[in-house]
């Protein structure tokens, strides 16, 4: 079973490879191919690392490999969540929404909002996000994200 820990410096170049991976195989199913190219190639190791100060970031490793990371804001945003795309639907998203659930709830948030991708709608309905409304992403904001919200 995948361990959760806080996320290290060392471990951006693995969570680069894992968030473009996971965008390249899993969202392009649900994105047109020129949005995933924007959107796989806008991190590297070094946005990450810098980003990092900024947010709370986990990673799920399994036999000393990461496979996947999620993040929040010090104000109760939700800003990401990552799943190799091998070991989708094995429980490790639920790990990390829960880890990052318990924390801003000791930082004394009372809800949590993000932003989902069309690909993760479900899995945030499953956790008992409430839609709130559509909203847009990409270079001309025409890419659809749904606004959820969870009340803690
Ligand atoms: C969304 C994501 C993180 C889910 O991770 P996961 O490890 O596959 O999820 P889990 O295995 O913990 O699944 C938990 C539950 O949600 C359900 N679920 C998972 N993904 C789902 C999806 N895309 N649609 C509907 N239900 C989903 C599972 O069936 C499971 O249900 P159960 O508890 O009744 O068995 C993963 O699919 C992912 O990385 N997606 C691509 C990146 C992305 O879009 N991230 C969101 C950015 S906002």
């Amino acid at each position: 079973m995948a361990r959760v820990r806080p996320a290290r410096d060392e471990d951006c170049a693995a969570i680069a490879c894992l968030r473009c991976q996971t965008i390249r195989h899993v969202n392009a199913r649900d994105y047109p191919a020129d949005v995933i190219r924007r959107w796989a190639t806008k991190e590297n190791a070094g946005t990450l690392r810098m980003s990092g100060a900024g947010c709370k970031r986990w990673v799920a490793v399994e036999q000393s490999r990461i496979v996947g990371f999620c993040e929040h804001t010090f104000d109760g945003v939700l800003s990401r969540i990552y799943v190799h795309k091998d070991r989708l639907e094995t429980g490790i998203g639920s790990r990390l929404l829960a880890v990052a659930e318990a924390s801003l709830e000791r930082l004394g948030c009372k809800r949590i909002m993000l932003d989902s991708t069309v690909t993760a709608k479900g899995f945030y309905a499953a956790k008992r996000y409430r839609f709130v409304k559509k909203g847009t992403y990409g270079e001309n904001a025409s890419e659809p994200v749904y606004k959820m919200l969870k009340t803690l």
